[in-house]
């Protein structure tokens, strides 16, 4: 198959873009990034201690800066914070070279999956239901705008999504084939 220089995953927070990342990376046979982990280990400290410490603001700069640089890696799958997209400068760092996945994931299932997480500032406080449910109407069309493949993962193991994402990458598969008589190009 041929594949595209750079697979980058965009989605909301509990989207499952490091778990798929990470098993998308070994199927292809490239290496995984996950921008967020490498701005701790660069920094030394944790996102919520950034966020304290420099505001959200200057986690964002943090952020712009790292996905300029990681656009210039070859053959990497690269999972982002969910709010990568909200910077349009970073749009043409996302999209360099690269395949854009956009994982999309119900209000109800990024609920579920970062229920007990401390590690995301932005959902510690009284109504993280909310706050997930109005950062979803802002960022959706951002996500889909910037996305070349769009992949449901609500009550999909990640073996399955990684399964259904090597399949829509390489339109030439005769898997891939029968499934678009059903399902059309653009969504599954
Ligand atoms: C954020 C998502 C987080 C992290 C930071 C801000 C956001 O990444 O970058 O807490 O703005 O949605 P994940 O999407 O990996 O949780």
């Amino acid at each position: 198959m041929s594949l595209p220089k750079r697979v980058v995953l965009v989605g909301p927070m509990g989207a499952g873009k490091s778990t798929i990342g990470r098993m998308l990376a070994k199927e292809l046979g490239y290496r995984f990034l996950d921008s967020d982990r490498i701005i701790e280990e660069r920094c030394g400290a944790n996102i919520p201690w950034i966020f304290d410490v420099e505001g959200e603001d200057g986690f964002r700069q943090r952020e712009t800066a790292m996905l300029s640089e990681l656009s210039e890696q070859p053959q990497t799958v690269l999972a982002t914070g969910g709010g990568a997209v909200m910077r349009e400068e970073n749009h043409a760092h996302l999209k360099r070279d690269s395949m854009v996945i956009y994982l999309k994931t119900s209000i109800e299932q990024q609920v579920e999956r970062t229920r007990k997480d401390k590690n995301r500032p932005l959902l510690q406080n009284d109504d993280p239901e909310g706050v997930l449910r109005r950062l979803f109407a802002l960022r959706d069309p951002i996500y889909t705008g910037l996305a070349d493949i769009v992949m449901y993962t609500d009550r999909k193991s990640p073996r399955l999504v990684v399964r259904q994402l090597v399949n829509r990458m390489n339109p030439k598969s005769p898997r891939h084939r029968r499934k678009v008589g059903k399902e059309g190009r653009n969504h599954a």
